[in-house]
């Protein structure tokens, strides 16, 4: 079966990066489609450019979110959900695009700036509904995990809300392309208050605690971290400009 991820990306300074570090992971694995939805009004020509010379299976999207959801760069990183209609068009893409009993496959939402070991592909690729593993570097703590007795998912060691559906990071999680199928109603949302959109999306696909599957040796496996870059202090532009008389060239792309 096919693994496809999507992924959301929006432009900044480090993107380029952050692309260029997933996307040399994502070439050791095989029978993958990456759905890479930029959040802007138009597909840029830098992902674009990125794109084609990836040697990754891939579509590109882009659809921008709205003015009044857009995270200001002052805003506390958790104030405004993020990737929400950009995931919702990649969802939409594979509704419209695969057929339920020609393509066989697995949906895996991914960041941009997370950090995945190429095992954790092979660890979904066989999911009956929804696979469940690990996540490190989440919540505050070193990793958050679903908590698996007797081989099943029964409550989640997370400090943050553990009492949400499914109290665990869009990194955590894998579902089968049948569900997505059979449940066409099933979007993100913009409304959902925050820490609620994995749950969100789970319960609107009518999956209950008993269809998780653990991965990862039972969960016990760190095999996804959810890293965030640093953003880079750009301070020294402007004064390269205003003491030297010249910034630097905006034509290279970085
Ligand atoms: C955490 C989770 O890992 C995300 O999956 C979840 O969407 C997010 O919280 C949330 O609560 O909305 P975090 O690392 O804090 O993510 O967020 P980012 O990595 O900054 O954003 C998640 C994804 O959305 C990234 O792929 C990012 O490129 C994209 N994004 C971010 C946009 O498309 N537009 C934005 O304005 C910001
Ligand atoms: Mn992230």
């Amino acid at each position: 079966s096919t693994i496809y991820a999507i992924t959301p990306t929006h432009t900044r300074p480090e993107q380029k990066a952050d692309l260029t570090r997933l996307s040399y992971a994502l070439r050791f694995v095989r029978n993958f489609h990456w759905i890479l939805i930029e959040d802007s009004e138009e597909k840029t020509e830098l992902v674009m450019k990125f794109l084609s010379k990836s040697h990754l299976n891939y579509t590109h999207l882009s659809i921008p979110t709205p003015e009044e959801y857009k995270m200001k760069s002052r805003d506390p990183n958790w104030l405004k959900p993020r990737g929400v209609l950009q995931r919702n068009l990649g969802l939409n893409w594979i509704r419209q695009n695969l057929k339920p009993d020609e393509h066989r496959g697995v949906v895996y939402f991914m960041d941009d700036d997370n950090t995945y070991d190429i095992e954790i592909f092979e660890e979904m690729r066989n999911t009956k509904k929804v696979s469940v593993w690990p996540v490190a570097l989440v919540g505050d703590l070193r990793y958050e995990s679903p908590v698996v007795v007797r081989g099943k998912v029964n409550g989640w060691f997370t400090f943050w809300k553990p009492e949400r559906p499914f109290a665990m990071d869009m990194a955590g999680f894998a579902v089968n392309l049948d569900v997505i199928f059979s449940n066409p109603d099933a979007w993100f949302s913009l409304q959902v208050q925050r820490g609620y959109q994995e749950s969100s999306i789970l319960t609107s696909l009518g999956v209950k605690m008993q269809d998780l599957e653990p991965k990862a040796q039972n969960c016990t496996k760190i095999l996804v971290w959810h890293t965030r870059t640093e953003k880079t202090k750009l301070k020294n532009e402007e004064l390269m400009r205003r003491s030297y008389g010249r910034g630097s060239n905006l034509n290279m792309e970085i």
